[in-house]
């Protein structure tokens, strides 16, 4: 009997899978298409949340039986594929810091601009004012515009609470939007009224570790802790025994590490067993090869370093090294003011030394996997993947459109997938 269909999209110019082997080059030393799984003609059909066939229209069509009711949708000129994975954002922020964008322009140094009690401070201070109603729509509202660019699963990180009351509050509100996955973030910043206070920063530590953490474990909303592990952030002594109780009692590990200073983050992260290591701006190759042999995943942020006038991230010597990349917005009011992942794709085609093959696996695929929804960013019979809709006529035209939104629709997208995780 063919099995049952309730939506299905066809006649795509082209549709990705995402389900091929990893990148490799070929023969001639072209990057290999193979991870793609590109489909010309393509259609996919889905049951109840659940793809039920792929391959080629009339293929498709043929193998399924649709239900009475069935929604089928043409996508001619079209490219359809998974739903792309923001694998690094603070998305849930209150208020913008132009201003600071325009002191470092002047030659203003982010560091200076913190010292002076800007930086992520301001951002806390504009975050506590803002009541549940507030934080819940800012990030509902953020989450909807980034799926205009095809983005149906976003990592938000709190950080900009740095009490457990407010901490406690975001984590509430990432609980209620849809694709968000939530990390607790205490390790951010030491927060604006313990700053050149006494023991300021023994405080805000003793803090973290006696009354956060529990109230966080005890809500049960973060899927994963992160600390900025950074010349202005902390040194991995000072994070090591809340990470560890946290990673007893379940929470993934993601880490800043290296955006400006290289305080031995890769290293630490490769001996617990992180899932991602973000940034690496500045990272050795020690570093890396810890990373690589424990198969930690890094997630390079070229917005940030485009925000701050750094040079890029070098994703070619770290998969050189042997580490797994994805990319990500780390959209956020101080170092990256962006809802558009795509864009990220463009930087590292250009200027990170990445293939399209491999940007698109390391938006889909890697990025996924860092967050433990692999099997939502392909498109294969019994996935619950998230399948997007865009106006563009083929996959090489995600870095080279770069700027503006074009998804067209998220076709599929069932929850049930991200409540799989952990
Ligand atoms: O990933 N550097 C640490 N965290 C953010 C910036 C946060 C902020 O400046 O508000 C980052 O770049
Ligand atoms: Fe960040």
């Amino acid at each position: 009997m063919k099995p049952a269909a309730s939506l299905l999209v066809r006649h795509a110019r082209e549709l990705l899978t995402m389900n091929g082997p990893p990148p490799a080059r070929d023969a001639k030393g072209a990057w290999d298409e193979a991870p793609l799984g590109c489909i010309a003609d393509g259609a996919v059909a889905l049951h109840e949340g659940a793809v039920v066939a792929v391959g080629r229209s009339d293929e498709v069509e043929r193998s399924i039986a649709l239900t009475g009711d069935a929604t089928v949708i043409d996508a001619r000129d079209e490219l359809v594929a998974p739903g792309l994975v923001d694998a690094h954002t603070h998305s849930l922020f209150v208020g913008d810091r132009s201003n600071e964008y325009g002191m470092r322009v002047r030659g203003a140094t982010y560091a200076e601009i913190a010292a002076q009690g800007g930086g992520i401070a301001s951002s806390v201070r504009a975050l506590r004012s803002a009541d549940d109603g507030a934080l819940h729509a800012v990030l509902r509202d953020r989450v909807a515009r980034m799926r205009a660019f095809g983005v149906t699963t976003v990592e938000v990180k709190t950080g900009y609470a740095l009490d457990t009351a407010h901490e406690l509050r975001c984590l509430d509100a990432m609980a209620r939007v849809p694709g968000v996955i939530p990390t607790w973030l205490p390790f951010h910043a030491v927060p604006p009224e313990l700053r050149g206070v006494t023991d300021g920063r023994a405080r805000y530590l003793r803090a973290v570790r006696d009354e956060m953490l529990p109230a966080v474990l005890a809500q049960g909303v973060a899927r994963f802790v992160d600390a900025y592990l950074d010349g202005p952030g902390f040194q991995v002594d000072e994070v090591r025994a809340v990470i560890a109780e946290a990673q007893r009692a379940g929470l993934g590990v993601r880490l800043h590490v290296g955006q400006f200073e290289d305080v031995g983050g890769a290293e630490y992260a490769a001996e617990i067993g992180a899932a991602s290591v973000d940034h690496l701006e500045h990272v050795s190759d020690a570093g890396l090869r810890a990373m690589a042999a424990a198969k930690v995943t890094a997630v390079l942020l070229p917005g940030a370093a485009f925000s701050l006038g750094q040079p890029m991230p070098d994703a070619r010597r770290m998969r050189a090294l042997g580490v797994e990349v994805a990319l990500a917005t780390d959209c956020n009011p101080g170092t990256s003011f962006t809802e558009n992942l795509p864009l990220m794709a463009s930087f590292a085609v250009r200027q990170m030394g990445l293939s399209t093959v491999e940007a698109w696996w390391a938006l889909t695929r890697v990025a996924a996997r860092s967050l433990g929804c692999e099997s939502r960013a392909v498109i294969a019979p019994g996935h619950r993947a998230s399948v997007v809709r865009y106006a563009m006529p083929s996959w090489a035209s995600l870095p080279y459109e770069f700027g503006a939104p074009r998804a067209v629709a998220v076709v599929a997208d069932d929850a049930r997938a991200l409540a799989r995780i952990g």
